[in-house]
């Protein structure tokens, strides 16, 4: 049973999609277990480019089954929409299958974002106002409306009747704001019903049946290790569970059937939406970086904050995800300066701290402590071997790779997907030593 985890190790948009790709051609199912179409992904399949929010990059891979599993909050319209996208450009979708457990984001899901968003005045976390928090919000609440509600019309409505009336006195007393409709939401429901029958079914066991067949499964993390409900930079965090342990409950599989848990990374730190972040840089360098590597968001478009890589992050989500190794993206980005830094801790209060905190204060205040290291030149993307990388870069890399205790399976040297130096067997499982 092959199976690899592709998880996020910073704020997200680490490149985790370019690293799900090299791996869906080999796969026989990608499967994504978490989050909702606030994720954003460029696909780039020969000459095409395509932008995802929602499907697994598998269904892009003829013979790769693309599943969205239980975890997954699922907004009916852009679903049907990113169908139509994809169908409209020549792409077979029907390897497409849904987790009858998925939850399902409406269009009051996404009002109440934005409301609840507005209303935190200067305390925004910068949402991308999907809908996602609230939908979420309503699984836990044990208010929601999962896919196999579809299917049974007199069920449907009664939730959907009981949901709106809940939702408008919310909308009227809290917001007043102009209520919703329960016939339009049942009318998305019903248009959602007649589409996605047959495409909606037990997901658990079809990805635990190919695990049990050896099938190469990927699953496919959004997000990041720092935008984790529980193990993020709370509140400035997402509503589910980016890190490793969200793909088992997101997809229905048990923690043992994950073989190789690879983390992905930028060669520099990123994120979107508010909140510390360390090794910020409001400077010519910071610029530098966000032109150099087109750091504008995939979903909402935004400029992302920039800053050098931190090594007590990256330590951190080593941790949280019982990681096996690195898959490095956007190296050639830091090629041509002078010096890059790696952060390898924080400090605070005049104590060095080496574990990341909790504490947001204590973020706001803590000062990167870096390592210098000299820049390197240009190289050229096409490299075939990571020994023809220049000796500055290879430097930075053995730096990470040291202060994080972890090997770098992948590395990617220019923006298009074949410039990638894959330096392990990505499908085969890690061998644990004891120590
Ligand atoms: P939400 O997931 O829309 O509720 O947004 C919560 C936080 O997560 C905000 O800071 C978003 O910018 C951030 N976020 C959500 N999805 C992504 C993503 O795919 N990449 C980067 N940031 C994200």
């Amino acid at each position: 049973m092959p199976s690899v985890a592709v998880i996020g190790a910073q704020w997200g948009d680490e490149g985790k999609g370019k690293v799900t790709h090299y791996l869906a051609q080999q796969a026989d199912m990608v499967v994504r277990s978490q989050g909702g179409n606030n994720a954003g992904h460029t696909v780039v399949v020969g000459d095409q480019v395509f932008k995802l929010h929602l499907l697994p990059s598998g269904i892009l891979y003829p013979g790769c089954q693309a599943v969205i599993g239980n975890g997954v909050v699922l907004d009916p319209e852009v679903l049907l929409a990113e169908i139509d996208y994809l169908e409209g450009r020549n792409i077979d979708t029907s390897a497409l299958v849904i987790s009858d457990r998925a939850h399902l984001i409406l269009p009051y899901h996404r009002l109440l974002d934005a409301l609840e968003e507005d209303g935190r005045a200067e305390r925004k976390i910068g949402t991308t106002r999907r809908g996602v928090g609230p939908a979420y919000m309503d699984k836990n609440a044990r208010y929601g409306i999962r896919t196999v509600d579809l299917f049974e019309p007199s069920r449907l409505r009664e939730l959907v009747i009981w949901n709106v009336e809940r939702v408008n006195r919310v909308l009227e007393r809290v917001y007043s704001v102009e209520p919703v409709s329960a016939d339009e939401m049942l009318s998305i429901c019903t248009t959602a019903a007649k589409r996605l029958a047959g495409l909606v079914a037990d997901t658990s066991v079809l990805v635990n049946a190919a695990l049990d067949q050896g099938q190469r499964v990927v699953f496919e993390g959004s997000q990041g290790t720092f935008l984790d409900i529980d193990h993020g930079t709370y509140p400035y965090v997402t509503s589910s569970h980016p890190v490793a342990g969200g793909v088992t409950i997101g997809s229905g599989v048990g923690p043992s059937r994950i073989d190789r848990v690879l983390g992905v990374v930028k060669a520099y730190t990123t994120r979107v939406g508010d909140g510390p972040m360390v090794t910020e840089l409001s400077d010519e360098t910071g610029e530098r970086i966000r032109q150099v590597g087109h750091e504008f968001g995939t979903t909402t478009g935004r400029p992302r904050r920039v800053g050098w890589l931190d090594g007590v992050m990256l330590r951190y989500a080593a941790r949280v995800n019982g990681l096996d190794a690195l898959a490095l993206n956007h190296l050639d980005v830091l090629s041509g300066m002078d010096t890059v830094r790696l952060c390898v801790a924080y400090e605070l209060d005049g104590s060095r701290l080496v574990h990341y905190p909790a504490s947001l204060s204590a973020l706001e205040r803590a000062k990167p402590v870096y390592l210098d290291l000299p820049g390197w030149p240009a190289f050229s993307p096409e490299i075939s071997r990571r020994q023809e990388l220049p000796g500055a870069a290879e430097t930075f890399l053995q730096a990470i790779e040291q202060e994080v205790g972890l090997p770098l399976a992948v590395i990617s040297t220019g923006r298009e997907r074949g410039h990638t130096l894959i330096l392990d067997d990505l499908f085969s499982p890690v061998q644990h030593s004891s120590t």
